[in-house]
């Protein structure tokens, strides 16, 4: 719409401004709003952009492989993948506070972008002064960045920022909604499995195990929630469910009975959300016969799962994560 190509371009010009002839890097997540917000950077200055893809052993499956994929091919902007997985996990390593656990990745991300930073400044011949972040506006609001707001979360791309911070922040996003930087992302050209990806979380799986994160857990996490993103996709509810988190709770055990023997083993919760803009959300009316599937296939390929709750708690008073 005439609006739309409004907003892009005039975001594209204050980025234009902002950076003057400097140089920036970005962090890609996968996600629709690093997507964006990369997209209209490198709009804005081409290939004085360098975009990083941190994995730091937080994500689900398929995730890093998506990033090299669709949005270089979308956009042809500069890539590195850092794996950081021992760094963050070893940052991780016994603590269970949720606010600790955001805290410390979003202090990591920006080491690794410090690290990212120097490497290209010694290829590109330039220092890199800017640090894109794809903050919405309910970001900053929800972290209490807003006028007269509690920090309900410290999301890790706004309240997580350690104080020392080298860079100067490009948030081209930070005014807008979610569904304006989908339809943003529509006219930047970017293909729909990045426009209408469901939202991730920055901080990935460590806020989805309730407890210590452990490679272990990760990867338990990691195949409950690829069992219930297919069986979600294959019913076709992808664009009716705004997100679908699946909640490992690693400190608690149940009892239960597998052939003849006993189990105690881990709950894991299914949080399908409908919302318009992430502030609000009602738990989504997920039909029972695709519940008992995703149900049933956990349980019985994931033998240290032998519970499979659900969870039918709007926002308010819950959040959509549980961390
Ligand atoms: P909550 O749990 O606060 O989540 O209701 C609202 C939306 O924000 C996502 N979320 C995050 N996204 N960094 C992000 O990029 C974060 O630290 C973060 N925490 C929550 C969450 O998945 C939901 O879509």
């Amino acid at each position: 719409t005439w609006t739309m190509l409004n907003i892009v371009e005039d975001a594209v010009e204050a980025v234009r401004e902002q950076i003057g002839d400097g140089r920036a890097i970005c962090g890609l997540s996968g996600g629709v709003d690093s997507a964006v917000a990369a997209a209209i950077v490198h709009r804005a200055i081409g290939d004085r952009l360098t975009c990083v893809f941190v994995d730091h052993g937080l994500l689900r499956k398929g995730e890093a492989e998506q990033v090299e994929r669709d949005f270089v091919a979308a956009t042809g902007v500069k890539l590195r993948v850092v794996d950081a997985s021992d760094r963050f996990l070893k940052a991780l390593a016994g603590v269970r506070d949720p606010e600790e656990k955001r805290k410390i990745i979003g202090r990591e991300f920006i080491r690794v972008f410090e690290d990212e930073a120097r490497a290209i400044r010694a290829t590109a011949g330039g220092p890199v002064d800017f640090l894109v972040q794809g903050t919405l506006y309910p970001d900053v609001v929800e972290s209490g960045h807003g006028t007269g707001t509690a920090n309900i979360k410290s999301h890790h791309n706004v309240g997580g920022l350690p104080e020392d911070l080298k860079f100067t922040l490009v948030e081209p996003l930070r005014t807008l909604f979610k569904d304006e930087v989908r339809r943003a992302g529509e006219e930047l050209g970017l293909p729909p499995a990045i426009v209408w990806r469901q939202p991730f979380p920055g901080p990935g799986l460590a806020i989805r195990i309730v407890g210590e994160v452990t490679r272990e857990r990760l990867d338990l996490l990691r195949e409950a929630d690829a069992i219930a993103r297919e069986e979600l996709s294959r019913a076709g509810l992808d664009r009716d469910i705004w997100q679908c988190p699946v909640v490992l709770l690693a400190d608690v055990r149940s009892v239960g009975v597998q052939g003849d023997g006993r189990t105690y083993g881990h709950p894991v919760v299914l949080r399908p959300v409908t919302s318009e803009d992430a502030m609000t959300a009602d738990w989504a009316r997920v039909p029972y016969d695709v519940l008992s599937r995703i149900s049933t296939r956990i349980t019985n390929e994931l033998p240290e799962i032998n519970r499979v709750v659900l969870d039918v708690t709007s926002k308010p008073p819950g959040t959509i994560e549980w961390e």
